[in-house]
């Protein structure tokens, strides 16, 4: 399947020799009844007893506030299995994912770093990536001083893989004498682009035959996709041990702020995800608050949330090409923004109109989008996250009005 993989030889040497940090309830599971002296924390307990308003709201959300002095759990067993339990869809393998299969991380931006640390060489290899892309790839390898190969997606408003053009570039890493592509960051649906990748252009590139390295696909957007069922290859990584998913709470769900990324591997990749990082990463709340998310009455407001986003969706399709000045959509409708052309009156896609369309909704108007006009392929672009109906009425409205001032 993967004809060049291999794990052994893929993975920085240091990580995979690296022994987990153990705890000692990793050897003496807390019953609730031990007096626990093993991990320095501090017995009397945070320092919020007098909030009592506080600890009680916290209470009747499950969160236990005053348990706070206590390190979370390393492991996430209960919250990794309601994550496999949500992309367990059967639609692209018979087999089951488990907790085997799952690093959990501050964000999905700790596993796009995590990911870099365990496979890349700093110094010396790189990772592939395709503009436009998510910017946090770029970021996290010159963080790690790994350098990037950049292959295009094909031109908008497609934005697939350019499949003979990543095939090549991997070759061509393949033979050289001094880097290695270790890592191609693959973003489905892309942001800024709002498009999903064909599956078989990914199966594609997880196929080549001289690689040895890891192919990422960011899911962050997948829950906007139209077909839920068929939407994240993550129990895919089961037939293809050089696949990770990433996926997060931060958008559809709705829950950035506690800070709770996932990334879905075969499972031999996902004991190094889990050897190298830092053994508390998820906080309590964070857990306690994304396993009430998971839960049923969580997923049934989170449809419910998605529903009405997508008519918001919807409605800003419709509206947008009435604007004067508003040019073409130039991606895809799988997630929740739009990536549209700001046009100058000669209705050319502008990035001084973009720009100054951008500034003004921002300063004058106090609605603020997002400029995107010099990533590849997005000449006057501006992209839109879909908002709440007010929201949308608001951004309308400022539009047109910023638009007819802009291009007077
Ligand atoms: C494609 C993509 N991946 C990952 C992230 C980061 O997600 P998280 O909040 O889980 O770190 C974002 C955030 O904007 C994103 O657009």
């Amino acid at each position: 399947m993967s004809p060049a993989f291999n794990l052994e030889t893929c993975a920085r040497p240091n990580i995979l020799a690296l022994e987990p940090y153990r705890c000692a309830r990793d050897d003496y599971k807390d019953d609730g009844s031990n007096v626990l002296l093993d991990a320095n924390e501090n017995a009397y307990g945070p320092p919020l007893a007098d909030a009592v308003s506080l600890t009680s709201a916290a209470a009747d959300a499950g969160l236990d506030l005053l348990g706070l002095h206590r390190y979370p759990d390393p492991h996430q067993g209960d919250l990794k299995e309601q994550l496999c339990a949500l992309r367990n869809t059967h639609a692209h393998t018979a087999q089951t994912l488990t907790p085997a299969n799952l690093f959990v991380g501050v964000g999905s931006d700790e596993a796009v770093d995590a990911l870099l640390r365990c496979f890349c060489v700093p110094g010396r290899d790189r990772i592939l990536v395709c503009p436009p892309t998510y910017g946090m790839y770029g970021v996290s390898a010159q963080v790690n001083d790994v350098g990037l190969v950049k292959v295009p997606l094909t031109p908008a408003p497609e934005f697939g893989i350019d499949v003979p053009a990543v095939l090549a570039a991997l070759d061509a890493a393949v033979a050289a004498p001094d880097y290695d592509v270790k890592v191609v960051y693959l973003c489905s649906p892309g942001n800024p682009t709002g498009a999903a990748l064909r599956k078989d252009d990914i199966a594609a590139v997880l196929g080549h035959a001289t690689f040895n390295g890891i192919v990422v696909v960011d899911e962050a957007y997948v829950d906007f996709v139209a077909d839920q069922r068929t939407a994240s290859l993550a129990e895919w990584v089961l037939e293809w041990p050089n696949l990770v998913v990433m996926q997060t709470l931060s958008k559809a769900f709705g829950m950035a702020g506690i800070r709770l990324g996932a990334a879905f591997c075969a499972a031999p990749v996902a004991r190094l995800l889990n050897a190298l990082k830092a053994p508390y990463n998820i906080a309590s709340p964070t857990s306690t608050l994304a396993r009430s998310v998971l839960g049923p009455a969580g997923l049934a407001a989170m449809q419910a949330n998605r529903a009405k986003l997508v008519a918001q969706r919807e409605r800003l399709i419709e509206a947008l090409p009435q604007i004067p000045g508003v040019g073409r959509l130039r991606g895809g409708t799988d997630s929740n923004f739009l990536l549209y052309e700001m046009l100058n009156s000669s209705g050319e896609p502008d990035n001084a109109v973009a720009l100054a369309v951008y500034t003004k909704l921002a300063e004058q108007r106090g609605v603020v989008v997002r400029f995107r006009g010099k990533e590849h392929g997005c000449l006057g672009c501006l992209r839109i996250t879909v908002g709440t109906e007010d929201e949308v009425s608001r951004f309308l409205e400022a539009l047109a009005k910023t638009l007819a001032e802009v291009r007077q």
